[in-house]
């Protein structure tokens, strides 16, 4: 390219500029000038570069790509984005859970699993995590959970000594704890992990049957994990290598893929099911509800601008289409209130305004106003009205992913079912799905963290708790740990 063919540097309001390097000033050793601009312009736009990260999930990376529908379950569901031979543009995002946006992407933690389907029906979120449960069941203990994997108050410093006191005092994180210390606490790479709604959703198909299902996006690449050494070196040298290997991945056109399967609960069996189907600590067992096929998501594009299309990324649960729904899970429920919440704080009230998060289907809303707002509002500005504006039609988009309730309001758990205690599962994946390797691995991961500064009464609480999931694991742990 010849200095010619080069565009000319222009301020932001495309007015060009006479300088890449030198500021105003009054003679060449004189003092600057307030009405230079382009300084003042490039200063002031500096100094706002930085928006708030995400209270968690802060550290991560993405890409755009497809989803292809290869299986037929359109009796299941209505939605567009599930019809057969159907293609939707789809934007991913991979995090971590509790590290800052510059923090190590190999630390152990659960990995963040966000897409965005711009589907023929507006946009469908799906907002899950690496692995299939929770470390808790009740949303009012999630602000707390997250404060103890972060930083304590006076050093500063992350502390497993608060993670085990809240891990040990909140029983109900033993299963999601068990996966955390496991070979999936440390993927390999973004692209060998599987991702998972974790919670319970609900379908609806064209003649109103509503079911419930669960979402598992299996990596067509293999399940790949890190050893704690693997991932201690290369946080060390090079903390954003789950980052790098995506990007990399995709420019080299090595696009990687997840097969989506749904496990499908016929809406009555909720009822009677002997575990809580909406408890986000347990999985269901495959032998009861087997994965049924649906398609393939493809990732094939980077983005050009990590700040636009990721930084300001929004995903939020509660974005559903017609033909899925929430469900009684609580955490869900809740988490439909706080997504959009932390967007309107982080990113302003018209997000939905910044092309990543714009649907590509035209938007009828009566929202107006407000900072930021990108979008023309045209009259009428109010519903009902005589003038044509746009009109709900609930006899094409009835209110149908509901169920019913009744009860006093109260502050509970769940009612118990005769399979919903905390540890069965927890010691199912360590005695029937772990291997020898794994368990042994599991036993040195745990006991490596409970050697890092955890205090005597929590490290005998969490001996107990390792001995109530497994009698043996328990004991091997207090060994290492005190021997
Ligand atoms: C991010 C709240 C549980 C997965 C976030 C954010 C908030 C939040 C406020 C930051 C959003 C942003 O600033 O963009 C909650 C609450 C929960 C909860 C209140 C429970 C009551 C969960 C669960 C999962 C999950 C159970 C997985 C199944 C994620 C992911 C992100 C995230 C993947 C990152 C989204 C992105 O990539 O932008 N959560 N969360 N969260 N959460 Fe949760």
């Amino acid at each position: 390219m010849t200095s010619d063919d080069r565009k000319p540097t222009t301020n932001d309001a495309g007015i060009p500029v006479s300088s890449d390097e030198h500021s105003l000033s009054v003679g060449p050793d004189g003092p600057l000038v307030l009405h230079d601009h382009y300084l003042i312009e490039q200063m002031a736009n500096f100094n706002r570069e930085r928006i708030p990260e995400r209270q968690p999930h802060a550290k991560g990376g993405g890409a755009f790509g497809r989803f292809e529908v290869t299986q037929d379950l359109s009796q299941y569901t209505k939605a567009a984005v599930f019809q057969p031979g159907t293609t939707t543009e789809t934007l991913i995002r991979f995090s971590t859970v509790a590290g800052e946006r510059g923090s190590p992407d190999t630390w152990r933690d659960p990995r963040g699993f966000s897409l965005k389907f711009y589907t023929s029906e507006g946009n469908y979120d799906m907002v899950g995590n690496n692995t299939p449960v929770f470390f808790i069941r009740d949303p009012l203990k999630f602000q707390h959970f997250i404060r103890s994997q972060k930083r304590r108050a006076d050093t500063n410093l992350r502390d497993h000594d608060m993670q085990w006191d809240f891990w040990t005092l909140s029983p109900e994180s033993a299963h999601q704890v068990t996966w955390l210390m496991g070979d999936r606490g440390i993927p390999k790479t973004w692209r060998n992990m599987n991702g998972y709604s974790s919670h319970t959703y609900m379908w609806v198909n064209a003649k109103g049957e509503r079911f419930w299902v669960k979402y598992h996006f299996k990596t067509d690449q293999g399940i790949e994990c890190l050893t704690q050494e693997e991932a201690d070196q290369l946080a060390g040298a090079d903390g954003d290598y789950h980052t790098r290997d995506l990007y990399d991945a995709i420019k080299n056109g090595n696009h990687p893929s997840w097969t989506l399967k749904v496990q499908i609960m016929p809406f009555d069996d909720a009822k009677t099911y002997r575990i809580n189907p909406f408890d986000l600590t347990k999985v269901w067992p495959k032998g009861d509800y087997p994965l049924h096929e649906v398609g393939r998501l493809t990732l094939d594009r980077n983005p050009t601008d990590y700040h636009t299309e990721i930084e300001q990324a929004a995903f939020e649960p509660n974005s559903l289409v017609p033909g899925i729904g929430l469900s009684p899970d609580k955490m869900l429920l809740a988490r439909g209130f706080s997504y959009a919440d932390a967007h309107r704080a982080r990113l302003g009230v018209n997000y939905k305004h910044i092309p990543v998060n714009s649907p590509k289907v035209p938007v009828h809303s009566y929202s107006k106003d407000g900072a930021m707002r990108m979008h023309n509002v045209t009259d009428p500005v109010y519903a009902p009205n005589s003038k044509g504006g746009p009109h709900a039609d609930p006899e094409r988009y009835p209110e149908d992913t509901t169920w019913a309730a009744d009860g006093e309001f109260v502050r509970a758990a769940y009612t118990l079912r005769p399979d919903d205690d905390d540890v069965s599962q927890a010691n199912t994946l360590i005695n029937e799905v772990m291997d020898d390797a794994q368990r042994e691995r599991l036993v040195n991961n745990a006991s490596g963290h409970l050697k890092d500064g955890v205090s005597p009464e929590v490290l005998e609480r969490a001996i107990q708790y390792w001995r109530n999931i497994d009698q043996d694991i328990g004991e091997r742990i207090a060994k290492a740990v005190n021997g």
